[in-house]
């Protein structure tokens, strides 16, 4: 099936068996009966799919499980109740004392803080280097480098990454490749088909679709995932619960045409921005402007989604002021969801960066961060239009 029609149908069936219901029932209960001694200790043992407590498994969260894996082409999927615990709980499987981890530059602002600040906290050294080259990273790796991690598209700046390429080198080297997909579920890109090992997500985003829920999601092969969800889930605790995957559930099954309208509307917006003679640039992979435009084509079929950055020509001033003035796009942080968002990276997302690493990562004093949303381009045309006319 194709990921959209996965996005309706995965998880329901097996969900509900009393009843058939067509939507997947919540169930809210953190343990499980056992119906004898013997049961119990097939279910501790792994002999038996049988619940036991809801940190480890619950119907409804193994339900949206099913849907995500279908969605993203995964074997395996283990949800998490946020995407930063997506992206800690496989750095922390796959890397020890003395390994090392290579690093996009530019990733988004928690992720960057945990492998630069609390990985080596654990003995555990990060790279940083920029993955669009990918002789760089090929030299980078030493002997101890246990896995390659980075995110595409990449925030704020909409950078491609080229996922065959550094799946290609993490295989031949013998280390993981991770991902975080987030600004492009399997609708725009499929990292799996590139080779990619393990793919995270933040469910908040695009797979919710709403603004109305905190969640994230590993995926990858049942030979990576189990021994992870076996040692360091139960431990970590990182549930998300039955009502959010419930939530998530009723996201995804319309996904497909957010992403389509999202995909519309914000090729319209952008060619609108760069036409206007107050920004000097648009970075959105759908623009024959962006550098990297004929990787975009070949990576991101299903479209390049709702985030663009732009730098204004009047700097911070002309930045603060167009946030603050711009109606329908509210002055918020996250992305994907239903609802036009903007934002300003240098003093938000992106404002534990040193200077110099704002500088680095293309974070400019003037970049402005906007998600467009499913409302009527031509209202967000209009409210874009009348803010910055009023500058
Ligand atoms: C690329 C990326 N990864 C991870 C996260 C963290 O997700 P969450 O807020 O669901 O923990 C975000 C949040 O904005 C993100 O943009």
């Amino acid at each position: 099936m194709k990921p959209t029609t996965s996005a309706i149908h995965a998880g329901v069936h097996e969900s509900d068996p009393h009843f058939g219901s067509v939507v997947p029932p919540i169930y809210p209960s953190s343990t499980f009966i056992f119906p004898n001694a013997q049961e119990g200790a097939r279910r501790f043992a792994g002999e038996s799919a049988g619940m036991i407590y809801s940190r480890l498994t619950n119907p409804t969260v193994s339900a949206l499980e099913t849907r995500i894996a279908a969605v993203e082409g995964a074997e395996m999927c283990i949800t998490t109740a946020s995407g930063m615990a997506a992206v800690t709980l496989p750095l922390f499987h796959f890397l020890k004392s003395g390994d090392r981890i290579l690093a996009h530059k530019c990733l988004y602002g928690s992720s960057f803080d945990l492998v630069n600040r609390i990985l080596p906290r654990y003995g555990i050294a990060c790279d940083l280097i920029d993955f669009k080259d990918t002789k760089a990273v090929k030299d980078a790796l030493k002997k101890n480098t246990k896995v390659l991690y980075f995110e595409t598209p990449t925030n704020p700046m909409m950078e491609i990454i080229d996922m065959e390429a550094i799946a290609e080198i993490a295989r031949n080297a013998g280390v993981i490749s991770i991902v975080d997909a987030t600004f492009g579920p399997a609708i725009m890109q499929e990292p799996f088909k590139a080779g990619i090992d393990v793919v995270v997500h933040s469910l908040t985003k695009y797979m919710g679709g709403h603004s109305d829920l905190i969640a994230g999601a590993v995926l990858g092969s049942t030979q990576l995932l189990k021994p992870m969800f076996k040692d360091l889930f139960p431990v970590f605790g990182p549930t998300i619960s039955p009502f959010t995957a419930y939530l998530v559930m009723r996201g995804i099954a319309t996904m497909g045409v957010r992403i389509k309208q999202i995909n519309e509307n914000a090729q319209i917006v952008a060619e609108y921005l760069e036409s206007h003679p107050k920004i000097a640039r648009v970075y959105y992979p759908g623009l024959d402007s962006h550098p990297q435009r004929a990787l975009a084509k070949k990576q991101m079929p299903g479209g390049y989604g709702a985030v663009m950055s732009f730098e204004m020509k009047g700097g911070y001033t002309a930045a603060e002021k167009l946030v603050n003035t711009v109606s329908l796009f509210s002055l918020a942080v996250s992305l994907g969801g239903v609802e036009s968002l903007i934002e300003h990276p240098a003093s938000m997302t992106h404002s534990k960066l040193t200077e110099k690493e704002q500088l680095e990562a293309g974070v400019l004093p003037g970049l402005v961060r906007i998600s467009v949303g499913i409302e009527s381009s031509e209202d967000q045309i209009k409210a874009l239009d009348t803010a910055l006319n009023s500058l």
